[in-house]
């Protein structure tokens, strides 16, 4: 089979982690972008030192990318950060971090991805959230990187129309992953999503016919705890 090649931001913990695991058992070869890095040793996984809201680092990724391809077939844009504070509690730089994470990040990863585009096959994978679609105490930051993450990736959408660019915006709500874990001390981790059903989701819409898309698809727990 021809060699595919995907890109996962955020590829060093959780649902980036999970997703990265997932591609490279389906073949892919695949770049992982993240600060920390990841102990993943396999002959198709490549480790790239990014800070997504620097355009400088993503760009010199790309470079490296560049090296290996001309081409991906999968862009996920998933790397982001969320901390929780009442508005009149949280600090402007706190606010201001999660519009760099996870509004500007991808910015720079569609910005420069362009590049990488091919023709009627590539399918861009962004991480929203379902706090993307509606307000939540104490999460004004969040809510607000993901509101405006959900307007760049339907902007890009329209722009790419014309190269046949597959875009899904995935809107989960809360799956269990180390996101989690300096949050609060009064969660119910037991009624999040596991990171398998969220791999059950990625892998419907990764392995979708290439002539249909899923502009956005919202899921979560059953009990609807944080939907
Ligand atoms: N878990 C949930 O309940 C949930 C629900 C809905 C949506 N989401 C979204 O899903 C995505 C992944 O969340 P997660 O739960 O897997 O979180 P996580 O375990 O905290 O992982 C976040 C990832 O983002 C990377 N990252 C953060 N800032 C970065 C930067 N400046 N440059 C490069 N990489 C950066 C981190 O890597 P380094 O620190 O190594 O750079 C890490 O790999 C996020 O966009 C999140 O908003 C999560």
């Amino acid at each position: 089979m021809k060699t595919r090649y995907a890109l996962v931001t955020g590829s060093s913990s959780g649902l980036g982690l999970e997703m990265t695991q997932y591609l490279l058992e389906e073949g892919y070869v695949v770049f992982g972008a993240s600060r920390s890095g990841t102990d993943i040793d396999h002959e198709n996984f490549v480790d790239l030192d990014v800070d997504i809201t620097k355009e400088e680092s993503v760009q010199e990724m790309y470079d490296e990318i560049g090296k290996d391809t001309y081409g991906l077939h999968l862009i996920i844009n998933n790397a982001g950060i969320y901390e929780m504070g009442p508005v009149v509690e949280t600090e402007s730089e706190v606010f201001s971090d999660h519009l760099l994470t996870n509004i500007l990040g991808p910015f720079h990863i569609l910005k420069y991805g362009h590049d990488f585009v091919i023709e009627e096959v590539t399918h861009v994978i962004n991480l929203s959230s379902i706090a993307g679609k509606r307000g939540y105490e104490n999460t004004s930051a969040y809510c607000a990187s993901k509101f405006g993450l959900n307007g760049l990736i339907e902007s890009c959408r329209e722009e790419w129309k014309p190269l046949g660019v597959r875009f899904t915006t995935l809107m989960p709500g809360a799956v269990d992953t180390p996101l989690w874990d300096s949050l609060s001390d009064d969660l119910d981790r037991e009624k999040m999503l596991d990171p398998e059903d969220f791999l059950h989701v990625f892998d419907m819409v990764v392995k979708s016919p290439n002539n249909m898309q899923f502009p956005d698809i919202t899921f979560m727990h059953k009990s609807g705890y944080i939907d």
